[in-house]
């Protein structure tokens, strides 16, 4: 209906921008309502990231939503020219590291303890990674404007800001990891944990590769090609989307009263598709990145192109294949774990019951 405020990720126009606020109020309220319920003093720190999470994209769905109403369905952004392109890359690179990063990472911090029956490995260092993490997510939107009209000194702060975010990423990916110590054992029986293991693998990937990414060289090559379709898969699908079929699996059983899911056989396979489908997915990506940058900038002696944008389409052919191949194994996987949650539902097999005779005893 060409009714968009032509913002990437923020798309709505402003009536749909300001529900949305109200429904983000919504959430924050019953969020720290339940959180001052509370019945011990400590508040965990998967908590901290969903806070954090909450007001963070709160305040970015604001700023960078302000515009000025003409009509209904059609307003105009406050900010001018490359100071629009710097609040929308702000917004949308923390869109990243709040929605896809904090928020999921609220949900390691609850999930992997639980399903290795393991602590945390270290307390202090899941605090520290946290306030580092916030401090310098806030700083790299700019790494998504390289070689555009921003001021060259705002692209390099945000590529060394890109840069620094490795450390307190890989915080978090190693207390997670680290969690794991005495109990990896377990990785061998429980696919559920394997799940959670490998999400943060690609979580530790995905971050060492957008601070290269970053890097002005680098990106000079990787913008505009498949690479950055690759590395927003290893985040999306071998991150966030494993996290949250990990954490679906644990939770299932429990909403459902039941002992546990209705195959474990099911689970394992549809691990090895999502991890399958995922590495062929990314790998395609980086070859076609890589291929289509060097084949955009190729020159000949006389500075003509070497290719047209034609002859680079077609050689990405073969990526394409290998990508819709690792599409495939992820939809049969996520039909498999519908058919798996299912089954579970409908059991007859019921949690067992606490003894209420034996603990009166
Ligand atoms: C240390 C952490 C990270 C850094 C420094 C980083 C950096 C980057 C860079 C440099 C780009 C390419 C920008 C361009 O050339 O246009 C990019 C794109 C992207 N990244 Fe990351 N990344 C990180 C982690 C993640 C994670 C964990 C996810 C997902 C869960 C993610 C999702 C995306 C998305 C969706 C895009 C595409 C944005 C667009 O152009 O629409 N990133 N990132």
């Amino acid at each position: 209906m060409g009714l968009t405020s032509s913002k990437e990720y923020a798309e709505l126009e402003w009536p749909i921008d300001i529900l949305l606020t109200l429904v983000w109020v919504a959430y924050l309220v019953v969020f720290v309502g339940t959180v001052r319920n509370r019945k011990t003093s400590h508040i965990y720190v998967g908590n901290w990231f969903f806070l954090a999470f909450i007001l963070v994209v709160a305040v970015l769905h604001i700023v960078n939503s302000a515009a000025v109403p003409i009509s209904m369905w059609k307003s105009y952004s406050v900010y001018p020219g490359a100071i629009d392109a710097m609040v929308q890359w702000w917004y949308g690179h923390n869109a990243v590291g709040f929605f896809l990063t904090a928020g999921f990472l609220g949900m390691m911090y609850y999930f992997v303890p639980k399903q290795s029956g393991r602590p945390i490995y270290s307390y202090r260092l899941s605090i520290v990674h946290f306030w580092a993490l916030i401090a310098t997510y806030i700083w790299a939107g700019g790494h998504h404007l390289h070689y555009t009209a921003l001021p060259d000194w705002t692209q390099s702060v945000a590529m060394v800001m890109s840069l620094i975010l490795l450390a307190p990423s890989w915080g978090g990916m190693i207390n997670g990891m680290m969690t794991l110590s005495g109990a990896w054992h377990k990785l061998r029986t429980d696919p559920i944990l394997r799940f959670l293991v490998v999400s943060l693998s690609f979580y530790g990937m995905s971050t060492f590769e957008g601070p290269m990414m970053a890097i002005k060289t680098v990106n000079a090559l990787s913008h505009f090609t498949d690479w950055t379709v690759g590395h927003v898969h290893a985040g999306a699908l071998g991150w966030v989307a494993m996290i949250s079929i990990g954490a679906t699996y644990h939770m299932v059983p429990k909403v459902f009263g039941k002992a546990q899911m209705y195959s474990t056989n099911l689970i394992n396979l549809h691990f090895w598709l999502a991890t399958a489908g995922t590495v062929l997915y990314i790998c395609a990506m980086w070859v076609n990145g890589i291929l289509q940058g060097l084949m955009w900038r190729a020159v000949n002696a006389d500075g003509t192109l070497t290719y047209s944008f034609v002859e680079a389409l077609e050689a990405s052919h073969p990526g394409y294949f290998v990508r819709w191949l690792g599409g495939c194994l992820w939809v049969t996987g996520m039909l498999i774990m519908a058919y798996n949650v299912w089954r579970t539902v409908r059991s007859e097999e019921h949690a067992a019951q606490p003894d209420t005779k034996t603990q009166a005893a």
